[in-house]
């Protein structure tokens, strides 16, 4: 998956994504990553990005023509163009995986008060937002997405199994983990995961899910009976 980024701030992007599971998705080709810096698009001797709004109000917007120039030309070689904004639709594991089946995305991140509407209207293609929270820019937002979706990408997950346990996927919270050693300052290992009776464990774990889901995120079960 080709994925651009187009942000003031570059290294919030690329150093989080060379790390850990998206540095080996880069790694092995599944993800190439371009991220575009909008400064070098500036206007004028100052390379100018944001202006005062019309209509008056505090903070700056960023201007139109930069963000067009590098947009432009990556949406007609067939980029989706989503929009970092928390006016969006709240990011879900649907989305990522809906998004992970596209071979090209680019994340447009705001700064300041957010993008000059006309580029919104024109050249967005999908407004996502992280969550009912403001964060200072954009690029925070689209490395949580690039790693939510990425990570479906089929082979980039080192056990092909774990995705589809993971909470969400299912509908439910996932189920608790336990590794070594069997006991850990008084607390053992529930006897069902020691049994080797795979049934029982799936059953067990089954139920885990679901008590977690109804005390914590009881709005995942509405409409499901
Ligand atoms: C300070 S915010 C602007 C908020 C804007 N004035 C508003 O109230 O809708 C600056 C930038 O951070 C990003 N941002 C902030 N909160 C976000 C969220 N919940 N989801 C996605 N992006 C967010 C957007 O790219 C936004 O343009």
């Amino acid at each position: 998956m080709l994925v651009e980024v187009i942000t003031l701030f570059p290294e919030v992007v690329r150093v989080p994504l060379a790390a850990s599971m998206m540095g080996r998705a880069q790694e092995m080709g599944a993800l190439e990553l371009r991220v575009h810096d909008l400064r070098e698009q500036g206007v004028g001797k100052y390379r100018q990005v944001d202006d005062t709004p019309y209509g008056g109000g505090p903070g700056m917007v960023l201007k139109p023509e930069p963000i067009a120039a590098v947009l432009e030309p990556l949406k007609a070689a067939g980029g989706r163009v989503l929009l970092m904004t928390p006016q969006g639709k709240r990011f879900t594991q649907a989305d990522a995986t809906r998004l992970s089946r596209e071979p090209h995305l680019i994340f447009l991140c705001g700064h300041y008060e957010g993008v000059d509407q006309r580029i919104v209207d024109t050249l967005v293609d999908e407004e996502l937002s992280i969550g009912d929270y403001v964060l200072t820019n954009g690029a925070i937002a689209a490395v949580v997405f690039v790693d939510a979706i990425v990570r479906l990408i089929p082979g980039v997950l080192g056990d092909e199994n774990s995705a589809p346990d993971d909470s969400f996927s299912s509908g439910l919270l996932e189920f608790p983990h336990y590794t070594r050693p069997v006991e850990f300052r008084g607390a053992r290992v529930p006897d069902v995961l020691l049994s080797g009776n795979h049934a029982l464990i799936a059953k067990w774990r089954r139920e885990q899910a679901l008590a977690k889901t109804k005390r914590v995120r009881p709005d995942l079960l509405e409409g499901k009976g």
